[in-house]
């Protein structure tokens, strides 16, 4: 695994993609960013339970899941100011500000540290970020190390596409890829093969139909075990 930092221009890459997009992020977002509040639901936060969003973007989520679940600890990370500067918008309008910590900076960096802490998270939620975060396998593994021994992680992504036929996902992947999204597919299919398939409700892989998006739950322990594997499409 490469031990560079990601390049300061992602950051910089990340404000000229959304600088304009925050305003209209929200609502625009909500026709195709799908299982986002199935996710939040699955979280299930107990009382003081601490949680991060990696790559929180307008903190859509977060204000969600502060209201779902009003004794949970919220951190927030994103590499984009500007979505940051969305970010405490909302929760100021949400009467939030001072339940959600937020913090500029690299998922592949995440650290209980970033935000001035010690104590490990309990969740580390990726919500259509490790679509768009360089260095997905290192960000998994920074996360895994971010939680407490019985952390989890929970994703929800695009999936690779197919059940929307050969013209529609090529439509839509050229689209994703002007806003520098890349779903990852190998992500997909690595968890598809370890979990034999199994979509059922509450098992650790959802698959929506179309396979438009997925969501994965896993421990600490697999989420770095599933990064530090090869897990690349053959
Ligand atoms: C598509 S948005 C998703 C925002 C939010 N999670 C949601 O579900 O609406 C992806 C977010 O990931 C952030 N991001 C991209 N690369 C990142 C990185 N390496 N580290 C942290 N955040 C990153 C972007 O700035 C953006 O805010």
């Amino acid at each position: 695994m490469s031990r560079e930092l990601p390049a300061k221009d992602h950051a910089a890459l990340m404000d000229l993609v959304y600088r304009r997009q925050r305003y209209v992020y929200d609502l625009t977002r909500k026709y195709y960013l799908f299982g986002r509040d199935r996710l939040i639901r699955e979280l299930a936060l107990k009382p003081g339970e601490r949680l991060v969003e990696v790559g929180c973007g307008t903190a859509r989520n977060l204000v969600r899941i502060a209201r779902l679940y009003p004794d949970a600890e919220l951190f927030g990370l994103d590499a984009s100011q500007e979505m940051l500067k969305s970010a405490a918008e909302s929760l100021a309008r949400a009467g939030l500000s001072d339940r959600v910590r937020l913090v500029h900076g690299y998922a592949e960096n995440l650290s209980p540290a970033l935000f001035g802490e010690e104590r490990p998270f309990d969740r580390a939620a990726f919500s259509y970020s490790l679509s768009m975060i360089p260095d997905w396998r290192r960000a998994l593994v920074a996360a895994g190390s971010a939680l407490s021994k019985t952390g989890s992680i929970h994703v929800v992504d695009f999936g690779d596409l197919t059940g929307l036929g050969r013209v529609g996902a090529s439509c839509l992947r050229g689209w994703l890829s002007l806003f520098h999204v890349e779903p990852r597919v190998e992500i997909l299919h690595g968890v598809e093969r370890q979990t034999a398939g199994n979509s059922a409700d509450g098992a650790a892989l959802w698959v929506s139909p179309a396979r438009y998006a997925f969501l994965w739950k896993c421990s600490k322990v697999e989420a770095e075990a599933f990064a530090l594997t090869d897990v690349a499409d053959r």
